[in-house]
């Protein structure tokens, strides 16, 4: 942004320049009074502007750690501004921006005393992350032991990397990122990757469609939790921030699926819903009707409008009691976890539980137009 303002005002002739300085100082005057008038103070979070699945400055993907700061802020009346660091040194950061007073909370610090000790104080715990293994489907890794034998990338430096060391029968291919480690795989450099599990289900949803499994992996080093943290004077701000994160529990889990930070549902084959259980009623109650729309409309809304209120027919999702009768749960159950991804809906085998699946059925059950009298196909129906 910055880069911008400079690349327009370097092309004006001076006088020019110094009239859109002088409106910029203005306009930026009359935010901050307007913003000093009749608003608290905006929550300020700093996050690193290129590390998505978990913050980035693009708008369209701003990440699980952004979105999780404007919902956050939402539910505490304020407005909320991300302060751009970059993350390669967290503590410098923390030091240099935090404990200055530049940013009010640092998201995605590893909530342990070990980490800069008692000068920071921590919300409760955002996400659980850790190292995952990525391989094919018919691959059929399970386990850390199911690596012997094949050509594996790992993080330079990563705890998978001196995990796998001293087995003689692993070669192991060295990333110097998990993003760089995907590509390995694309490439048909590895046959699986022990790596960074957040970024590895990122780059499958967001790029690879879904190609790969990613089965986390549990133990010493492998994994730990993620909070925000704050200075340690500001314990009232920690305290509203943990009052906000309990109401925000649906909302926060249905981020962290869509950014791919949770292990999904069990990926192995035989898995999905078999015949019996999509044809069981599900036992929705109102909180899983609640939970289930709170999905909808972090996830699917986007295509299908909150809460499935939009104009194109075919994506209608008020018009699958009309369309299906009684196959509605079927279907719904095989386009969600197969897609029909030509036509722009995406699979969500990977990214939700059959329990979130039963969910937003449940929500959609709670919302579907009347059928008509005489039940006809609507024109605009799905060709699957
Ligand atoms: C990127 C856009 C997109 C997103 C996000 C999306 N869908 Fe879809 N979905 C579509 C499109 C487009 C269709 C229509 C496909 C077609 O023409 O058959 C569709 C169709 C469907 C259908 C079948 C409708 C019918 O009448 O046959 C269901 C069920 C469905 N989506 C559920 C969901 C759920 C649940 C989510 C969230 C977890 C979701 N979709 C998210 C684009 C999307």
């Amino acid at each position: 942004m910055r880069r911008l303002v400079y690349f327009v005002v370097g092309r004006l002739t001076p006088g020019g320049r110094r009239r859109v300085l002088a409106l910029a100082a203005c306009l930026l005057c009359w935010f901050a009074c307007a913003a000093r008038a009749d608003e608290p103070a905006p929550l300020r979070l700093c996050a690193d502007p290129d590390n998505l699945p978990f913050s980035s400055a693009n708008q369209a993907t701003p990440g699980f750690y952004i979105e999780l700061g404007q919902e956050i802020a939402q539910a505490l009346g304020r407005r909320f501004q991300a302060v751009w660091v970059p993350t390669y040194y967290t503590k410098r950061q923390i030091r240099k921006k935090l404990l200055t007073g530049q940013c009010d909370g640092f998201v995605g610090v590893p909530d342990t005393p070990e980490f800069m000790g008692p000068r920071l104080i921590f919300s409760q715990p955002v996400a659980r992350l850790g190292y995952a293994l990525v391989a094919p489907p018919a691959m059929h890794l399970t386990s850390v032991d199911g690596l012997h034998g094949h050509r594996v990338a790992v993080q330079w430096g990563s705890p998978p990397q001196s995990r796998l060391a001293t087995w003689n029968d692993v070669q192991l291919v060295t990333a110097m990122s998990p993003e760089e480690a995907m590509q390995d795989l694309v490439d048909g450099k590895a046959d699986a990757a022990f790596i960074w599990g957040a970024s590895a289900r990122w780059v499958d949803i967001s790029k690879l469609h879904h190609a790969y499994q990613v089965v986390p992996v549990e133990g010493p080093h492998m994994r730990w939790e993620a909070a925000i943290g704050f200075p340690r004077n500001q314990v009232a701000l920690r305290d509203a921030v943990n009052q906000a994160l309990d109401r925000l529990q649906p909302a926060v889990k249905a981020l962290s699926v869509r950014y791919g930070l949770v292990a999904s549902a069990p990926e192995q084959a035989g898995t999905s819903p078999g015949a019996e259980e999509v044809m069981a009623e599900p036992t929705a109650s109102a909180a899983d009707v609640a939970e289930g729309r709170q999905i909808f409309n972090t996830t699917c809304a986007h295509c299908h409008g909150h809460d499935a209120v939009q104009g194109e027919q075919r994506r209608n999702l008020r018009l699958l009691r009309t369309r299906y009768g009684d196959k509605m749960a079927e279907t719904f159950f095989y386009t969600v976890t197969h897609g029909r991804v030509s036509k722009g809906m995406p699979n969500w085998r990977d990214v939700f539980t059959d329990e979130d699946f039963h969910k937003i059925l449940a929500f959609l059950t709670t919302i579907q137009d009347k059928p008509p009298a005489t039940a006809s196909n609507d024109a605009g129906g799905p060709s699957q």
